[in-house]
């Protein structure tokens, strides 16, 4: 590991201390700024785990990755030393925007060899950095529990879907039993929507795999449809 591991752990002091002076001064007067950056460190065996304040929603910068010596597991919202290394597949970062961003939470397979491309060991953990942005005021939310059919109404203008899923993004909707599959989603769900109800003054959805696709990542509990959509 050498020389090319320490020129990045001393990058990474750097940052590390900048943003641990941030992060005091934030915690000191409790208050928080819209244009901070977050940070999530899932050591191995845990979720990632991302969550905004109420009222605002995620938006996910990066993915990244190091080994468990150089995090404070204890402190998950600290920012670890990462490698510079582009272990973590290429599609990771898209699917973890495809299914956190626009929410106020989310919460993700932890570090697993799937999601990487090289050098996987036991002890690695995964970084997630993001910024929780204002929620649009004028952004609604329906939710559908599977094989149920709801309409989705504008009382003035035309819809307009924001972001839409069939699956499941939570542990406790449409089920007494706490699900732990919280990121079953279908890829089609929010064309499929976006193509039945864009531009009309109102839709009827039924939610399930028939209309909005199959899911995946999932497990047997029942599935539900959440759109939020605009009146434009
Ligand atoms: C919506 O569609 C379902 C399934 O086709 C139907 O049973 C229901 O009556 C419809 N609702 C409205 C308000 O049109």
């Amino acid at each position: 590991m050498g020389p090319h591991y320490v020129m990045l752990s001393f990058k990474g002091s750097i940052l590390f201390f900048s943003h641990v002076l941030y992060l005091s001064v934030v915690a000191a007067t409790w208050c928080w700024t819209s244009d901070g950056q977050l940070y999530d460190v899932a050591c191995p065996g845990e979720y990632s785990q991302l969550q905004c304040p109420e009222g605002h929603v995620i938006e996910v910068l990066s993915v990244q990755h190091g080994v468990k010596s150089s995090a404070d597991c204890t402190a998950r919202s600290q920012p670890a030393v990462v490698s510079d290394k582009q272990c973590i597949h290429k599609d990771m970062l898209g699917w973890i925007k495809f299914i956190c961003d626009k929410l106020e939470h989310c919460r993700l397979p932890g570090p697993n060899k799937e999601m990487f491309v090289c050098e996987y060991s036991e002890d690695t953990f995964v970084q997630i950095t993001y910024k929780c942005n204002k929620k649009s005021a004028d952004v609604r939310t329906t939710v559908v529990c599977e094989d149920q059919a709801a309409v989705i109404k504008c009382e003035t203008g035309v819809l307009n879907i924001v972001k839409a899923n069939f699956g499941r993004l939570d542990m406790n909707t449409c089920t007494d039993t706490p699900s732990d599959k919280t990121f079953c989603a279908s890829y089609t769900a929010a064309g499929s929507l976006k193509s039945m109800c864009n531009g009309k003054q109102s839709c009827n959805v039924t939610a399930n795999a028939a209309t909005l696709g199959h899911p995946v990542y999932c497990d047997a509990l029942p599935h539900y449809l959440t759109v939020d959509y605009v009146c434009q």
